[in-house]
């Protein structure tokens, strides 16, 4: 991305980055701190302020916090705010902040679900439109979605939803987009084991066949940004999440989804 950006004259260049403070977020936003221009100012979000300072205090890059909950409709207030106010060129949005569920629809409550639903998919509409107005030629959007999107997921049944919302949210845009010159990327990464996953979890996924998808946030960051500067639409980082995708085309939905659900039940390796 930095090779083909236009730097807007007299205008700060910014990168914001949701949910900077670990995981993906911090992977991405590390490799793009050994890699970007040193006077691109890095605007990171995330709910704690103390573990955002603490990282950003890591980065080589000027950093200004958004210690803020993407779940309320004040958060897209207060960065529309600054935005208004400082008028960067926004050169990269990541919207990387997402939830998860590991369970049966009906064993969680509604303000699960809303709150998933908040964070997965509305405050990626908010935050792409917030953000948008301070793009230009040559910026880039990058989602993070889930190999949970190619397929609808028993036992993961919201969480896959909005990830598959976000795969098609995202092509979408790329071609409206693209007369102004503004690329849209989404990744696609397998499970990771970052504080996304409780221990308990992680231990399941090592017990079952999802422990063959395992990957690396630092490979997955490292692969996306290739992808991404390639202008590729839709990034797959691991070969069990390519099988997944081309699988997802070819075999009958129904067919997959029982087999899912009966590997589920049966707690099946
Ligand atoms: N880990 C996996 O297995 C996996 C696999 C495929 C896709 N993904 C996707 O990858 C993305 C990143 O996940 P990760 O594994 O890196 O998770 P993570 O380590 O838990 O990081 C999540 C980040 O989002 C922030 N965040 C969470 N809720 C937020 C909210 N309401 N408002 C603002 N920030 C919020 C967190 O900081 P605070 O808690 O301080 O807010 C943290 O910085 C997500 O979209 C996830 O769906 C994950």
């Amino acid at each position: 991305m930095e090779q083909q950006v236009n730097f807007e004259q007299n205008k700060a260049a910014v990168v914001i980055i949701t949910g900077a403070s670990s995981g993906l977020g911090a992977a991405l936003t590390r490799k793009l701190d050994a890699t970007l221009p040193e006077d691109v100012e890095f605007w990171l979000i995330a709910r704690d302020e103390s573990k955002l300072s603490h990282f950003a205090g890591s980065l080589d890059h000027q950093s200004r916090l958004f210690a803020i909950d993407l779940t309320e409709y004040s958060a897209f207030v207060a960065l529309r705010t600054a935005l208004e106010e400082e008028s960067p060129h926004v050169l990269l949005l990541i919207n990387n902040a997402g939830e998860g569920c590991s369970c049966l629809f009906e064993e969680q409550d509604v303000d699960a679900h809303a709150s998933l639903c908040d964070l997965n998919v509305r405050a990626q509409l908010a935050m792409t439109s917030v953000v948008l107005p301070h793009m230009s030629q040559g910026s880039a959007l990058l989602f993070t979605a889930s190999v949970a999107a190619f397929f609808p997921q028993p036992g993961f049944a919201s969480y896959a939803a909005s990830k598959a919302f976000i795969v098609s949210y995202s092509r979408a845009i790329r071609e409206e987009l693209k007369d102004r010159g503004i690329r849209v990327t989404v990744t696609c990464p397998n499970t990771m084991f970052t504080d996304f996953l409780t221990e308990g979890q992680k231990q399941a996924r090592l017990n079952s066949y999802k422990r063959f998808g395992i990957e690396d946030p630092d490979l997955v960051a490292e692969k996306t940004l290739a992808a991404m500067r390639r202008d590729k639409a839709v990034v797959v980082t691991s070969l069990t999440g390519k099988a997944i995708r081309v699988a997802a085309k070819l075999l009958p939905t129904g067919w997959v989804v029982s087999w899912i659900n009966r590997k589920n039940r049966t707690g099946s390796q």
